[in-house]
């Protein structure tokens, strides 16, 4: 079996694994608030795994907040700064068009309550428009209220120039956030050099709990809370803390920083996998081949045959990937992603999304590729449209 839904959700991570085994078996188990001693031990612990955390994330500590995961992140941005901006008369945000749909779908809702989203065009290459941005910016900088751009795409794993915009947007003294579920723990991260105010990250993504998560923001005392509760995560995410979550944040950490330091030879493979999938059907399209990306995504159609149909072979063959399309009534759409960067719908319809952990065997892009190969020749006899 070869999983190759990385970017959907990664498996436990083998050092996160063994550390539950133990934890489970060892305890302490109490409520991080509590002040007895079992309290106390427990709230070390997850206080422990936040220094970690931090260390390896280029943070301070107290910039640090424990959550569920990028979703909440993403509501707990928005809501922060748009229910401040309403009162100093900032009325609009830019966002760009190939977010993940919890970017787009939280906009909607502060649409609804009067705000104007101003979506950024993309380039062919996958990458916002900077020129655009810099006028937007100018323009608009007495109603903006932020900007929020991710670093690294979910689909195709193309990565954003997230520093320049940052730069741009902190001259303009406009805060940025940026989505960055996908890029922390499969590259380099720094949060203090990020010229980022805010970023995020979802625990079930690097090899941690599902359930647990973080945002890090610059200057903590401009968050508002969506939970108000008992006041924990100082004031900031009331609700007793998913501690065993957390503290497992810090050791899937500690173990990205590990994998890391192989990260060039898993791009090198799938590099060597894209170059023989073409070589073999030059038809095939890589999204973002020639931009920055993600070392262990492949985003690959070939235009005409579904990649619901290319899923579902690889399936049968005991590999697991995904494609974009939303699909109904048999219709498969092209994703707003691929839409955004002008990609038409015959790419659009035959997209397969392919991404590998870090210490993925790099065996398995031979065996992906040769089942690929497999797929294509056969459904290019009947494509289906
Ligand atoms: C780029 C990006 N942002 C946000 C999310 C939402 O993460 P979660 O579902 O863990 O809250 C995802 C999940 O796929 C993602 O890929």
């Amino acid at each position: 079996m070869i999983y190759a839904d990385y970017n959907g959700s990664a498996p436990l991570d083998s050092q996160v694994k063994n550390y539950l085994l133990k934890r489970l078996e060892d305890g302490p188990f109490a409520n991080p608030n509590a002040i007895h001693n079992l309290g106390t031990k427990t709230l070390m612990g997850m206080e422990k795994a936040r220094s970690i955390c931090a260390k390896i994330l280029g943070a301070k500590k107290h910039q640090i907040f424990f959550n569920s995961g990028s979703t909440e992140g993403i509501a707990t941005v928005f809501h922060s700064i748009l229910s401040e901006a309403k009162k100093n008369h900032k009325t609009s945000f830019i966002i760009s068009g190939f977010e993940h749909a919890a970017i787009p779908n939280t906009a909607s809702y502060y649409q609804k309550e009067g705000f104007e989203i101003k979506t950024l065009p993309t380039t062919k290459s996958g990458i916002v428009d900077l020129e655009v941005l810099k006028k937007w910016l100018e323009e608009g900088r007495d109603q903006l209220a932020m900007v929020s751009i991710m670093a690294a795409n979910n689909e195709s794993g193309i990565i954003q120039p997230y520093k320049e915009i940052g730069r741009l947007c902190n001259s303009y003294g406009i805060p940025f956030f940026c989505d960055t579920t996908q890029y922390i723990g499969k590259a380099h991260f720094n949060f203090e050099e990020s010229e980022m105010d805010y970023a995020i990250l979802s625990g079930h993504k690097i090899g941690a709990l599902t359930g647990a998560g973080i945002l890090l923001a610059k200057e903590p005392s401009l968050l508002k809370p969506l939970i108000i509760g008992g006041g924990q995560e100082t004031g900031l995410r009331g609700g007793t803390q998913n501690y065993i979550g957390n503290e497992t944040l810090a050791v899937a950490l500690t173990s990205v920083e590990e994998k890391l330091a192989h990260s060039k030879e898993i791009e090198l493979a799938r590099n060597a996998f894209e170059k023989d999938i073409k070589d073999s059907f030059p038809e095939v399209v890589i999204i973002g081949e020639s931009s920055p990306r993600l070392g262990t995504t492949t985003y690959l159609s070939y235009p005409g045959i579904h990649g619901q149909a290319i899923q579902i072979e690889l399936e049968s063959d005991n590999i697991f990937v995904t494609t974009s399309s939303a699909c109904s009534d048999n219709s498969p759409v092209t994703s707003h992603v691929l839409k955004a960067m002008g990609i038409s719908d015959e790419v659009g319809r035959g997209v397969v999304r392919i991404s590998l952990g870090m210490d993925s065997p790099l065996g398995y892009y031979k065996e992906i590729g040769e089942k690929l190969k497999k797929a294509y020749r056969k459904l290019s006899k009947v494509k289906s449209f």
